[in-house]
């Protein structure tokens, strides 16, 4: 089977955010659930629309479905995000409390626990801060497959139209890793750091929900 990758426009962004949840919503560790228990409401869709949309204002973002070459159905999407400068350590940890402001301000939405999510993300920031600094690299922010499409490769070309960006940047790539995913992105020559710090029986979740640090190193153009 062969795939084709596409940018997402703006008029697409609830039929991407649909295939990520799809996709989400199938893992066994049940995570998409915890932090949208209300699951896929009008309201939901709404919150996360916006979320994208802001996003799209800032052009290291790269949101992509990815379709069967033949029929040109959707049947994965993948978000690259590549800060191609390196930070300093005070603008990393401005950015992080900027995010952090901006959580603390959101209105609470029913169906949606703002909590978890943020745990979810200061799990995230710490990790990223102690593995990557401020350094330029490449993020995969999501790599999501409709499961009916499941092991037939498309997550394989949305995760190597991000690798090879990153190549031709000369930016290492990272990711935090689920369990359906880790085994895709050793092979693509990623390497486990630490396991994401995140412990979600605090918010009454009774499935294990384990994720992976995972970095590849920059590839040398001339080599
Ligand atoms: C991870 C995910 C994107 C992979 O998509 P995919 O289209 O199935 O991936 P590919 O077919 O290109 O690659 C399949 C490889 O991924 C791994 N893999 C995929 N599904 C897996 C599963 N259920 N259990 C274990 N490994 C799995 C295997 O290494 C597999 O290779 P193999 O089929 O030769 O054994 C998809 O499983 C998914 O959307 N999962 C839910 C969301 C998620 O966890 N995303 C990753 C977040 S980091």
């Amino acid at each position: 089977m062969s795939f084709e990758i596409t940018r997402m426009r703006e008029n697409e962004i609830d039929d991407w955010n649909k295939v990520s949840w799809e996709a989400f919503a199938a893992v066994e560790d049940r995570l998409a659930t915890l932090f949208y228990p209300g699951g896929l409401t009008e309201r939901t869709k709404a919150y996360m629309g916006k979320s994208t949309r802001d996003s799209l204002s800032d052009s290291s973002y790269s949101y992509v479905f990815v379709r069967d070459s033949s029929t040109k159905q959707v049947v994965g999407v993948a978000c690259w995000y590549f800060q191609t400068k390196d930070l300093s350590m005070q603008e990393v940890v401005d950015k992080e409390e900027k995010a952090r402001k901006e959580r603390a301000e959101q209105e609470p939405i029913p169906g949606i626990n703002f909590a978890a999510i943020s745990d979810f993300r200061e799990a995230q920031a710490s990790s990223k801060r102690e593995i990557l600094g401020g350094k330029a690299h490449a993020l995969l922010k999501v790599l999501a497959t409709l499961p009916a499409a499941q092991r037939k490769g498309a997550g394989a070309a949305g995760l190597r139209w991000g690798l090879q960006q990153a190549d031709e940047l000369g930016l290492p790539a990272y990711l935090e890793a689920s369990g359906m995913g880790r085994p895709l992105y050793a092979k693509h020559g990623f390497n486990e750091v630490c396991e994401l710090p995140l412990d979600t029986s605090k918010h009454g979740h009774p499935y294990k929900c384990t994720h992976w640090c995972m970095l590849r190193a920059a590839k040398c153009l001339d080599q």
